[in-house]
């Protein structure tokens, strides 16, 4: 069989098992399997695969018919400049969070030495991207799940930032470390309601440890702001991504704790996303 042929069957079997983008899918996964970029797929489309490679190929294809998402069948997710190791364990980055980046880089000046604190870093891939931008910051950056730390872990050794960044594995509410000069997170904030609601690929297959957000989706955006207080120095800044409908409850809840409001930015589908305050 070659490319061609094992690619149409590919994109018929996910079609008719309903998942979006069947031929892009069918591409990327034949495109790992043999080990070459998508355009070296087009351009050897007569290209002939042996046997192990059609096991592999229609072993990878059933994963994603079953709605396992591409991202964790491939192994990786680009993030900003970089590719990011993703596996079960971690949230696959969204380029919604993308938003946080831009936001944080305006406060974190080239030359200057900025300590930065990450809360709930998943896959690391924003202290990873924030300490490439900036290499005279420092970052610590934590997670209450094991797993998470070690894939965290492994992306900054891939973007050879072990050094500068410290990970650690503990639950917000006993961390103590304080005079960060800016702290981000992307919380799991997604109610009950909504997570039954997601796409099967989300909701079979990524970790509700990363995504629920209790009852209201609140309740992890509400550990960040009250811990935030006490962990940011005076004028320090903090910026959260926020769900769905939430920038008035969370812009409340910030007021409430004497955070002013700089900006609330859209993400390119015109929703409320991105939160940056500063602790008065
Ligand atoms: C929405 S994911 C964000 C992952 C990554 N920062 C990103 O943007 O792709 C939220 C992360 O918060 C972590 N988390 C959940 N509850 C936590 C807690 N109480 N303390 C620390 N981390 C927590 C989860 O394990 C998960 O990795």
């Amino acid at each position: 069989m070659n490319y061609n042929q094992i690619l149409k069957k590919g994109e018929n079997f996910l079609k008719r098992r309903k998942i979006k983008n069947p031929f892009l899918d069918a591409e990327l996964i034949l495109s790992k399997v043999i080990n070459k970029k998508r355009e070296e797929v087009i351009l050897n489309i007569n290209n002939k695969l042996n046997n192990s490679d059609i096991i592999k190929f229609k072993n990878y294809l059933f994963r994603r018919s079953q709605n396992e998402p591409i991202a964790y069948i491939l192994g990786y997710k680009h993030f900003w400049k970089d590719k990011f190791l993703t596996n079960k364990s971690v949230l696959i980055p969204r380029p919604d969070t993308e938003l946080i980046i831009e936001e944080a880089l305006k406060y974190l000046p080239n030359d200057k030495s900025k300590k930065i604190l990450d809360i709930g870093t998943g896959s690391g891939c924003i202290v990873v991207s924030l300490i490439k931008e900036r290499p005279k910051c420092t970052a610590t950056a934590i997670d209450i799940s094991l797993k998470s730390i070690n894939v965290a872990k492994t992306n900054a050794k891939l973007h050879q930032l072990e050094n500068k960044i410290n990970f650690i594995n503990i639950d917000i509410d006993k961390y103590k470390s304080s005079y960060y000069d800016l702290i981000i997170s992307n919380p799991p904030y997604i109610n009950n309601v909504e997570l039954s609601r997601l796409d099967n690929d989300i909701k079979f297959h990524e970790p509700k440890l990363a995504l629920s957000g209790g009852s209201d989706g609140l309740r992890n955006l509400k550990k960040v702001i009250f811990k935030s207080k006490k962990l940011l120095k005076i004028n320090g800044k903090l910026i959260l991504e926020i769900g769905y409908k939430q920038k008035n409850q969370c812009a409340k809840i910030l007021n409430e704790n004497k955070f002013y409001i700089n900006k609330i930015s859209k993400d390119l589908s015109g929703i409320d996303r991105c939160i940056v305050s500063t602790k008065l």
